[in-house]
């Protein structure tokens, strides 16, 4: 088994179980960590216009199709459409900026990054209102959205349509208003915050998954948080005793683990990293079977803890298609 080993779309195409997470990546890190993964096999990637880092991948993406060091089939490119941009009229002019930046004629999938909406300033960064709570944009509607999300695919410029941070009504509700069904839906996704119902019901309307976040992000969300002065404990997926002890028995890392786990569950991640020996070992994970017993161990460990919970953008949960109020965090 390799780390493309591959999960099928509903419209034919094949997405590679493990691909790499660039959020949090600076333009220098990304460039110099791709080069690295695709020279050792990486061939999914997944970005976002938000990430401020699709032109760094284009540069490199660019620089090895046109060496023919790679064909544009074998890539399994992935980008979203912003929270601030997710308004019908705003869907092909935000995507055509995407479809630039990474100099590509086609991306593979592209997914509405949130199902909520919200006001930018000019810069792009998020818009407070006097009592420091975020501007939302109640006037998100999914179904209009989706309409010019379709139009994309008949027009020949993403392979593939679905949505992120989407909760089972909301694609519900899209699957009972859509031409094209959605292919994919990319979730937060880790021992702590398993989603299992969201799960199922994806895998039986033949919506594959992705768990981002899938080592928890390492202190990320902590960091963000701090920065709009929130305090907030996130645990370490790694340092989880069972999944250490699991680690042990194959002789592989907790991270190697975690991500094994979802892979074994039928669920593509895409773990970020620009440390190249994060990069082989997330990658090495096609060597080893979990046993059902510590399947069963990881299942059990379930809290529904959320990490990426937003809590930096106060006043989110004001926003009626705002998804995740039904979790917990601790
Ligand atoms: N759709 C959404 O709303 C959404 C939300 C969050 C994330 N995502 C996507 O999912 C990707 C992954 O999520 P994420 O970046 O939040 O978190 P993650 O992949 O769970 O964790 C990334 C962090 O773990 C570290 N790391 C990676 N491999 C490691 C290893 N083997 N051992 C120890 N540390 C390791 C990385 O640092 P180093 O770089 O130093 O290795 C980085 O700090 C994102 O990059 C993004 O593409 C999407």
């Amino acid at each position: 088994m390799s780390c493309n080993e591959l999960l099928s779309l509903h419209n034919g195409l094949q997405i590679p179980v493990l691909g790499l997470g660039t959020w949090q990546a600076s333009d220098v890190e990304i460039e110099t960590a791709l080069e690295i993964a695709l020279e050792m096999g990486y061939r999914h990637i997944d970005t976002a216009l938000r990430y401020g880092n699709e032109g760094a991948i284009g540069k490199v993406l660019k620089r090895w199709l046109d060496a023919g060091k790679i064909k544009r089939e074998e890539l399994f490119i992935s980008t979203k459409l912003p929270l601030n941009l997710n308004r019908p009229h705003e869907v092909e002019t935000t995507f055509q900026k995407s479809l630039a930046n990474l100099q590509l004629d086609y991306i593979d999938l592209y997914l509405i990054h949130t199902p909520f909406t919200v006001f930018t300033n000019e810069d792009g960064s998020v818009k407070f209102d006097k009592e420091g709570l975020v501007e939302v944009d109640s006037t998100t509607d999914h179904v209009a959205t989706w309409a010019e999300m379709e139009k994309l695919v008949e027009k020949g410029w993403t392979k593939s349509i679905g949505v992120s941070n989407f909760s089972k009504e909301q694609i519900q509700r899209l699957l009972k208003n859509c031409k094209i069904r959605p292919a994919n839906l990319q979730i937060e996704h880790h021992v702590y915050l398993q989603q299992r119902d969201l799960i199922d019901f994806c895998k039986a309307e033949d919506i594959t998954v992705t768990a981002c976040s899938p080592l928890g992000s390492k202190g990320n969300y902590v960091k963000l948080n701090a920065k709009n002065g929130i305090q907030r404990r996130v645990p370490d997926l790694l340092e989880i005793p069972e999944v250490k002890e699991i680690a042990v028995a194959h002789n592989k890392t907790s991270a190697q683990v975690l991500l094994r786990w979802i892979i074994e569950t039928g669920v593509s991640t895409i773990p970020k990293s620009t440390n190249p020996e994060h990069l082989r070992e997330n990658m090495n994970i096609f060597d080893f079977d979990l046993t059902a017993e510590e399947m069963d161990k990881l299942l059990s460990l379930d809290r529904n803890f959320r990490i990426c919970d937003l809590a930096m953008f106060r006043g989110i949960e004001r926003h009626p298609e705002f998804t995740f109020k039904n979790q917990y965090t601790k």
